[in-house]
């Protein structure tokens, strides 16, 4: 005889621990299954260990998907107080690390914690290194062939996430049980993820790797720039590699940009180039232009500069055409990036299962109420900040509290 479930989820990620908690507090039998040999491993290395888990600006307009409209039901129904209200609940410190964006105060191994528990409470069974082999309509519910055996459940919930980090279990399984029950898969492809040069700008970035710096980022393509807002670029800091350019600032724009564009870097946002170099050269015209750049930017940056475009004039010697030069080499640094690390190191997937048919309400697939998708599986991407976590939670509970 097949084990019977009322709800089997699988994956035992962020969006599949909080849709099972929730389902379980509803009074289901709740199963769920999980390949790999731990749950929770993208919680456990995110945010550096800390887990950015939400970020009280939390809207619509943070995230990118076919169907922008498909995210805001969820996100009111399950806000970040909400989650807030559980992590202090079970007592984890947390700290506002960046305007609305809330980290661990010790680990994220404490918020996994909270999970954990909160599944355990709500009678949730956990089996890891769970594979699944088939799954299949069946009667009134679904079939699964497992590793495990034959499961049979009222409803599966699919929370196999994205594409990233294969090292820490992630499969396109979510995407082949799409296809198989005739849902379209939006095309893929590695976001918040570092960019990575050729030649010249490898070399030279790998000289500087390790520096870091406030800039303003956008993405070009065809001469249109591309990015967040009407500023249509991210201004956070960005971070030389070995490989190429990294950093919040990179990350970020990495959702926009695609093979072949590319980037428009504005090394000194906050500072009117032309202008402010113009009355330095009034002021002191006998300094080199490598000291001016090295009390706005980091030292080894100020001096690369000179060394890539092969001049430090004293500023005396900045004519208005050149200063105009360097206006557009410091205020618009344009580079074509050859690629990205992809998905050894990008933090999400861009594109997923096509929300077209999926209920916003309840996850469900259209026509089949026993198939449900939820978190990072689907067409739906935050940006950089605590958003992608925050699209599991809401997602996991909008999905669960109508199993
Ligand atoms: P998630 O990937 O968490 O879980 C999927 C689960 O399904 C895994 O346990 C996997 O083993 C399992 N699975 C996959 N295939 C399976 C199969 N065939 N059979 C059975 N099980 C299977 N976000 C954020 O908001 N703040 C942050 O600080 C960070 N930081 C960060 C750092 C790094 C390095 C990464 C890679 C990612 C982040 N993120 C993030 C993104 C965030 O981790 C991600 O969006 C969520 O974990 C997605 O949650 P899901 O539950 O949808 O998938």
């Amino acid at each position: 005889m097949p084990s019977s479930f009322d709800v089997i989820v699988i994956g035992a990620g962020a969006a599949g621990l909080m849709c099972a908690l929730t389902a379980g507090y509803a009074g289901r039998r709740v199963l769920v299954l999980d390949h790999a040999n731990k749950p929770g491993k993208k919680i456990l290395m995110s945010g550096g260990g800390r887990c950015n888990f939400t970020n009280l600006a939390t809207g619509p307009a943070n995230f990118f998907s076919t169907n922008p409209h498909f995210c805001i039901s969820a996100l009111k129904r399950y806000r970040p107080e909400h989650f807030v209200e559980l992590v202090e609940r079970h007592g984890v410190e947390y700290v506002e690390k960046a305007p609305g964006q809330l980290f661990c105060a010790h680990s994220a191994k404490e918020l996994l914690g909270v999970l954990l528990t909160e599944c355990d409470w709500a009678g949730v069974t956990l089996r890891m290194n769970a594979r699944v082999e088939r799954l299949e309509r069946h009667a009134e519910g679904m079939r699964l062939r497992t590793s495990h055996g034959i499961l049979d459940a009222g409803a599966v919930v699919i929370a196999t996430g994205g594409l990233s980090i294969p090292t820490m279990g992630a499969t396109g399984f979510g995407y082949d049980i799409a296809r198989q029950f005739g849902l379209r898969v939006t095309q893929t492809r590695p976001a918040l993820v570092p960019f990575t040069l050729t030649s010249h700008w490898k070399a030279r970035a790998a000289d500087l790797a390790g520096v870091a710096c406030d800039v303003a980022v956008g993405a070009v393509r065809g001469g249109q720039r591309l990015g967040p807002g009407r500023e249509r670029r991210y201004r956070e800091p960005m971070l030389f590699t070995h490989r190429g350019l990294s950093g919040p600032g990179m990350l970020q724009i990495s959702s926009y940009w695609e093979p072949g564009d590319e980037l428009e870097i504005d090394l000194l946002p906050d500072v009117d180039i032309a202008g402010a170099l113009a009355s330095a050269r009034r002021a002191t015209p006998r300094r080199q232009l490598s000291t001016w750049l090295g009390e706005r930017l980091p030292r080894r940056l100020a001096q690369a500069l000179g060394e890539w475009y092969g001049e430090d004039p004293t500023l005396a010697e900045l004519s208005n055409s050149r200063i105009e030069t360097w206006r557009v080499r410091l205020g618009a640094w344009r580079l074509r990036p050859a690629g990205t690390e992809g998905w050894r190191t990008a933090e999400v997937t861009l594109g997923g299962v096509d929300t077209e048919a999926i209920s916003s309400q309840d996850f469900s697939v259209g026509g089949l109420s026993q198939l449900r998708f939820i978190g990072e599986v689907l067409d739906v991407t935050g940006e950089l900040g605590g958003y992608n976590f925050q699209w599991a939670w809401a997602s996991g509970v909008a999905c669960g509290s109508a199993l």
